[in-house]
């Protein structure tokens, strides 16, 4: 049976961390906002069902695109069913260098995904979806469902934009991002880049601020749980300039890196610690509007972090350049390379500070919107069974 062609392009922003990185994996507080610069992916039915999926015109391999392969066995089961895709993507973000790209891509996919295949509703609400009475839990396979019940209510099928849903989103990629990462990874990114604007994650619930939701993750150091919050971003003429170092620096090696330092050296938890209340210092900052103070904990939180050891030579090196312009320098993600960030009132001095000092710089406005479907065509790319859901 072939398909007419079906198209979805999605998209999700990438994200800086203002405070906190590292130390959110065990628990502490951090912030996040999501920048101007987007990951772009579009999916295509091509073929026949059961053919090799494409990725860039040649076959995907799944052990080469682990958050592809992820979102697709939690979405996509391949049947006779099912269509095979075309995907493109198409990324403002450089990779692996602490904006947020892998979970960018994850969260569009998934929103692609979603998008492309519709989701199930009854009169009670969603039949499908991590959240629906299958109970389907992310972070592992997820069920199959059969609800009896979904005819006999009147089920209908929401498509396109109408189909996804952000915590959803969110949820799908941090499962993926802590399978991708050996256990050991928070909700910071994937819940940035789902819901766009500024993201305060925390141990407990923070006064003075919306709520979104709780996750949990059984991580190697044991069971994690975050309070995911919004914070409104302040309406202020303030920008982030990047820099980039280029040095190429995956987050899982960064993430074990600490991991294993903390093994070896318990009391340097103290450290952890530390980032943790410099990052609820900071949050209150950017409640308050207090632009200025808010660059004084990303510098104090930057020290610590070259304290941990996920510096180098080259963040180093940008982050000096680029201090003379701002009210505050730091690393941003998992270090190692990557990027830098500074909070500039002065973005084109700031800018060509950074690239004279051999970085790339790209300027951002702070908390963009997150996800969303930016074009469709004849969704849903086919009619998943009860017994597919
Ligand atoms: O993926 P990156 O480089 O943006 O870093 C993510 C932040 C970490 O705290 C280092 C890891 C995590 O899962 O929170």
């Amino acid at each position: 049976m072939t398909h007419p062609v079906a198209m979805v392009v999605a998209s999700a922003p990438g994200k800086c961390i203002l405070f906190g990185e590292h130390a959110v994996v065990y628990g502490e507080p951090a912030v996040a906002v999501a920048i101007d610069q987007r990951v772009t992916i579009s999916i295509k039915t091509h073929q026949k069902p059961g053919a090799t999926w494409k990725l860039e015109g040649v076959p995907f391999i799944a052990e080469k695109h682990p958050h592809l392969e992820g979102l697709r066995k939690r979405l996509w089961h391949l049947s006779e069913q099912t269509p095979s895709l075309d995907i493109a993507i198409n990324s403002k973000l450089p990779s692996a260098a602490g904006l947020g790209s892998s979970a960018a891509l994850s969260v569009a996919f998934s929103a692609a995904l979603r998008a492309a295949r519709g989701r199930r509703v009854d009169e009670k609400g969603w039949c499908e979806g991590f959240s629906s009475e299958l109970k389907t839990d992310p972070y592992n396979e997820p069920r199959r469902g059969h609800e009896a019940g979904f005819i006999r209510n009147g089920g209908r099928r929401l498509l396109g934009k109408d189909a996804i849903d952000e915590d959803e989103c969110a949820i799908l990629a941090h499962a993926i991002e802590a399978e991708v990462q050996k256990g050991r990874a928070s909700p910071i990114d994937s819940s940035t880049v789902s819901h766009g604007g500024c993201t305060l994650l925390s141990d407990d619930f923070e006064k003075g601020l919306d709520w979104r939701y709780s996750r949990q993750l059984s991580t190697p150091e044991g069971k994690r749980n975050w309070e995911v919050h919004d914070v409104p971003v302040p309406q202020d003429d303030v920008w982030l300039v990047i820099g980039n170092t280029g040095k190429y620096s995956p987050t899982g090696k960064m993430v074990e890196r600490v991991a294993s330092m903390l093994a070896a050296e318990p009391e340097r938890m103290n450290e952890i610690i530390t980032i943790g209340s410099i990052a609820r210092r900071g949050a209150d900052a950017l409640k308050k509007g207090n632009m200025e103070a808010v660059g004084i904990c990303m510098t104090e939180n930057h020290l610590l972090l070259r304290g941990l050891g996920v510096s180098s030579p080259e963040l180093e090196n940008l982050v000096k350049a680029a201090a003379n312009y701002s009210l505050g320098v730091k690393l941003t993600g998992s270090g190692g390379g990557g990027c830098m960030i500074a909070l500039t009132r002065e973005p084109k001095q700031t800018a060509e500070a950074i690239e004279l000092a051999g970085g790339r710089s790209i300027v951002t406005s702070l908390g963009t919107s997150g996800v969303r479907i930016d074009d469709d065509e004849n969704v849903p790319f086919w009619t998943p069974g009860v017994a597919d859901s």
